[in-house]
């Protein structure tokens, strides 16, 4: 059997990981966090691509270029998470498995993060686990997957 692809997608900002609010969003960089999923997903036998951007429209581009290419998303979109409609749709137009996941407890926060637009295209939600989050929603997702 070939082993499953996901794609990890970060928005805005995380990849300030490791310097911006270290007491909210951990001590750990960008690409450590990125080796640190690829290590447990290795582990469990499913492949993992990483991509992060700033910008809600490039976002938008890899997540299109990720159609018939991955089985699964886990999309951590940042503050996009709260507002973003296009990125709602992106994920409904190409209806890949999607898990949203966040670093903090976005329920405990201010209101805004009580939010997500995304989550109607998404069929798993972590978040408050911090970076073990991350690994939660790929084998959640694979679990998933595997059972449709
Ligand atoms: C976040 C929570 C969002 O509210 C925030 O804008 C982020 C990170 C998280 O991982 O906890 O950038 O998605």
């Amino acid at each position: 059997m070939s082993k499953l692809k996901i794609l990890v997608i970060n928005g805005p900002n995380l990849n300030m990981l490791g310097i911006r609010e270290p007491d909210i969003y951990g001590k750990m960089t960008y690409p450590k966090l990125c080796e640190f999923i690829k290590e447990k997903a290795d582990e469990a036998g499913i492949e993992t691509c990483f991509f992060q951007s700033n910008h809600e429209g490039a976002i938008i581009d890899e997540i299109h270029s990720a159609y018939q290419k991955f089985d699964g998303i886990v999309i951590n979109p940042g503050a996009f998470t709260h507002y973003s409609y296009a990125i709602l749709d992106a994920l409904k137009s190409v209806d890949i498995p999607t898990a949203e996941i966040h670093i903090s407890d976005v329920d405990s926060r201010e209101e805004f993060r009580k939010i997500s637009v995304i989550r109607p295209a998404c069929c798993v939600c972590i978040y408050g686990r911090g970076y073990q989050g991350y690994v939660d929603a790929v084998y959640e997702l694979t679990e998933k997957i595997s059972i449709k």
